[in-house]
């Protein structure tokens, strides 16, 4: 295809705004699906994640579009996930296309996740085409929200498009725009070939897919390909395009974007940003600004039962095959037994594992305390990456401790500003920089990433009734003064909730860890004390009292009936509980207990 019929963008918006649903609009007037196949969100692939169990994250669809002036363009829409922990995937996506289409609901306005998201496609140079959508609502009010956009994000929005993909209307117009408005991509068929790796998922048929976007080069079916940044080599068997389906194609040319297999093994083979080229004709340089997946939370996640191990091994193989930017090792704890020690690139990557572990595969799991790498100095000059405070070494051992700093920045409506800064503060943040932007300011602080893994994100949404955006950057190591703090029940060390924390702050936080405790643990039939400690000093206590007489008195009663429902309510109850010594603590606890608020 010549290059100027082609063009490539991406579509940012707010989650509910309709991204979907104009996808498919857009799908549907092009008859790039027959009517009898459309169903609702084709992009969502919902199906076929649910068939197999695998997530499909980056979705890309081929659409022609025959234009007003006569010639037929192909249209490539990239969707991108749209979450901080992912912001380095939505880039590589951002990069792959010229163009995106920001999408706000007319009747809301812009909200703050599609400010991230936006200046993602600002600093990749996009053209960008407002639309407001849903304009078919009594409440939309188009003109206000073109001046939000105009406000907030600093750009154009006088020729917005205005449409509402539920009725249809609008649409033809968002294809004339797509056409005129936005870029076509720059290319040289000619050159060695050269093409970013834009995303990769696991198929339980066709192996690795690899979605690909042609720089310079052409690609073609059998070609021996060589991936630049981890060297792996492989014969391309299959290149196509979706239309949403796969479907073959002979070859890729510049500008294009498409799918290829190549008989790779494993989701981590490939690496999101990396250069694909030809064995024997490389190209000059790879791309800039490859960076390789690293995982910087840890926690370690147990089954609750712990006969259900060998089940959570299987489970978090599968996922890993599909997630190359999450990692996993064994992990015995004295208190939790056999488990894992896994990496994440984020909370929210966390909890989108832990979550699938738990509805998919349907295990009951703990998780202990989320944890960065420490680097801990020794006194015979020796350094350790500590992932788990488990493996604290004995503090006599230890010379100094380092810890990660990341650069964070915040957008916030300035009615929120004070409570934002107090909670930067609050996480021992140092503020770098403060300026507005309109009615919004944006806030640059240095935080431990410590302070910011368990529930800043959080918090954050709540003290800005989720009008701020979140995103940042890691700065590297610093030293600081920092503890293992351990937790005793009942006197004996549960070193699941041990965590790392400024020795100015453990009082505060041992407190309140042992407070929380004292709400979580229900009461046995004796006295259980709680503690927190740093080395052997304790440093907060509460005590929960023992079970009163008359209750208990109450399930030994005579009714047949109810203490058989009692017994079998435990039962269930038990499952989610964990035995330590002689006392049980639910499964909730161990990430209740964390929390701060
Ligand atoms: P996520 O998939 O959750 O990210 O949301 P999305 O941005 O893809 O939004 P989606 O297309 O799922 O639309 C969200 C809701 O808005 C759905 O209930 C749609 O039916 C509805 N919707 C989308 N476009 C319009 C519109 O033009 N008018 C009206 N009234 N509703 C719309």
């Amino acid at each position: 295809t010549d290059l100027k019929n082609i063009r490539n963008f991406s579509i940012v918006a707010h989650i509910d705004h309709g991204k979907s649903t104009l996808a498919d609009r857009l799908i549907q007037l092009t008859g790039t699906v027959a009517a009898r196949d459309m169903k609702a969100q084709l992009l969502d692939n919902m199906d076929i994640e649910r068939e197999r169990g695998i997530t499909i994250k980056a979705n890309t669809v081929r659409i022609e579009y025959p234009a007003k002036d006569g010639q037929t363009y192909i249209l490539n829409l990239i969707d991108t996930p749209g979450h901080v922990d992912f912001a380095y995937e939505v880039s590589r996506s951002m990069q792959a296309v010229e163009g995106s289409l920001l999408v706000v609901d007319a009747s809301q306005g812009v909200e703050a996740q599609t400010l991230a998201n936006v200046y993602q496609a600002i600093d990749a140079d996009h053209e960008i085409v407002p639309v407001l959508n849903k304009v078919d609502l009594p409440a939309a009010d188009c003109d206000r929200v073109a001046e939000q956009i105009e406000d907030v994000i600093g750009i154009d929005a006088s020729d917005a498009v205005r449409i509402s993909a539920k009725t249809g209307l609008g649409i033809p117009e968002v294809l004339e725009a797509i056409v005129t408005r936005l870029p076509a991509p720059k290319g040289d068929r000619d050159a060695p070939l050269k093409a970013m790796l834009v995303d990769s998922y696991y198929d339980a048929y066709l192996g690795v897919v690899v979605i690909i976007r042609v720089i310079d080069g052409v690609i073609r079916k059998g070609d021996k390909i060589k991936m630049m940044r981890t060297g792996g080599t492989y014969p391309v068997d299959r290149l196509g395009v979706f239309r949403p389906k796969m479907e073959n194609i002979p070859e890729l040319g510049p500008g294009e974007i498409g799918f290829l297999t190549a008989s790779i093994k494993q989701v981590r083979d490939t690496r999101v940003g990396d250069t694909i080229t030809h064995e024997k004709k490389p190209c000059a340089a790879a791309l800039p600004g490859f960076k390789p997946a690293q995982p910087v939370v840890f926690c370690g996640l147990f089954p609750v039962d712990a006969a259900e191990f060998e089940d959570l091994r299987d489970a978090i193989e599968k996922l890993a095959l599909n997630d190359a930017s999450f990692s996993y090792e064994m992990e015995t704890s004295a208190a939790l037994g056999f488990g894992f020690r896994c990496g994440f690139l984020g909370l929210l990557h966390l909890e989108v594992i832990r979550d699938r572990l738990e509805r998919e595969y349907d295990i009951d799991l703990i998780t202990t305390a989320p944890s960065v790498i420490y680097h801990v100095y020794l006194r015979d000059g020796t350094m350790i990456e500590l992932h788990n405070p488990a493996d604290m070494p004995d503090m006599t051992l230890v010379d100094h401790i380092e810890e990660p700093r990341i650069k964070a920045t915040i957008l916030v409506p300035d009615e929120y500003l004070g409570d934002v800064l107090k909670l930067c503060q609050d996480r021992r943040g140092i503020q770098m920089d403060l300026t507005y932007a309109g009615t919004r300011a944006m806030v640059v602080y240095d935080l431990p990433l410590n302070e910011v893994v368990f529930d800043f994100y959080d918090r954050l949404k709540s003290v800005t009734k989720g009008y701020a955006s979140f995103d940042y950057q890691m700065i590297g190591y610093r030293e600081d003064f920092l503890v293992k703090m351990q937790v005793l029940v009942n006197d004996e060390p549960v070193d699941a909730l041990s965590t790392m924390v400024h020795r100015d702050r453990a009082e505060l936080r041992g407190r309140a860890m042992v407070e929380k405790l004292k709400e979580l643990i229900p009461r046995h039939m004796f006295k259980i004390p709680i503690q927190a400690a740093i080395g052997g000093r304790v440093i907060a206590r509460e005590t929960l009292s023992a079970m009163r007489k008359d209750v208990t008195a109450k399930c030994y009663g005579g009714d047949a009936t109810r203490k058989k429902k009692l017994l079998e309510k435990q039962k269930a109850g038990k499952k989610k509980m964990r035995q330590f010594g002689k006392v049980e603590i639910p499964q909730q606890a161990f990430i209740n207990a964390l929390k701060m608020d």
